[in-house]
């Protein structure tokens, strides 16, 4: 699944006068969400679902391959997922989820997922290492320590889920519940174990106006 129904407060970006969503922000020429998707069916995968805005369904439905089921996402990215993850309950085979916000995630990584799961593992997160100094600070912006960061994983998508394993997780998240910024920490606190591979800059996710300067399409994708 594609969870795409996010505001874009952060990103800013507007169409005569009025926010448009992030995953239909165009990067390279095409809305971020078709990339994402296209990506997604050129890796092998076979079902696609996409969590989309309420108000814009039919901008999205327009953008999207034939084939690609729509829902409607939620308040939160969680909502958004439990919402896409209905569609998915009648299937078999593993459950990716990735985020329409990280379009141009090369294929390798998609295969690193499903390799992990043909493997054995319930659940596995492509990962990068931390590279800068780490540190905490107070409210005033003091630094208050440092954490070392050889242990420390910047986590991306599309992060690979056995399919019953999801359900169940997302089947105990309560909407008052603790605010999960992602679907591996949903899995996590099933008690779930969760296996990580390498991700790659390439997937990094689009969140300020800045990320679409930095943002590339690569020439050749592995
Ligand atoms: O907000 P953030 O950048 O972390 O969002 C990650 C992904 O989750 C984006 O692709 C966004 O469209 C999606 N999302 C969603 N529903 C929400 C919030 C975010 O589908 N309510």
């Amino acid at each position: 699944m594609v969870v795409a129904a996010g505001s874009g407060v952060r990103l800013g970006a507007v169409r005569a006068g009025r926010p448009v969503p992030k995953a239909l922000v165009e990067v390279d020429g095409r809305p971020m969400v078709t990339h994402a998707v296209e990506g997604l069916l050129a890796a092998g995968v076979d079902d696609v679902v996409v969590a989309v805005p309420r108000e814009h369904r039919e901008e999205f439905a327009a953008l999207l391959p034939a084939g690609v089921t729509l829902v409607v996402g939620g308040d939160t990215r969680t909502a958004s997922v439990r919402n896409a993850l209905a569609q998915c309950a009648d299937g078999d085979g593993p459950v990716l989820v990735h985020d329409a916000a990280r379009p141009f995630t090369p294929p390798a990584v998609v295969h690193r997922v499903l390799a992990a799961l043909a493997g054995g593992a319930r659940a596995v997160v492509p990962v990068l290492p931390v590279v800068d100094t780490t540190v905490v600070v107070d409210d005033d912006g003091q630094v208050t320590g440092e954490v070392a960061r050889a242990a420390l994983r910047r986590v991306q998508t599309p992060q690979g889920f056995d399919r019953g394993t999801l359900l169940a997780a997302y089947a105990r998240v309560t909407d008052g519940g603790p605010g999960f910024t992602d679907d591996a920490s949903v899995v996590r606190a099933a008690g779930v174990p969760v296996h990580t591979v390498a991700g790659d800059e390439l997937a990094a996710k689009i969140t300020v106006p800045h990320d679409l300067q930095r943002v590339v399409r690569p020439a050749v994708q592995a």
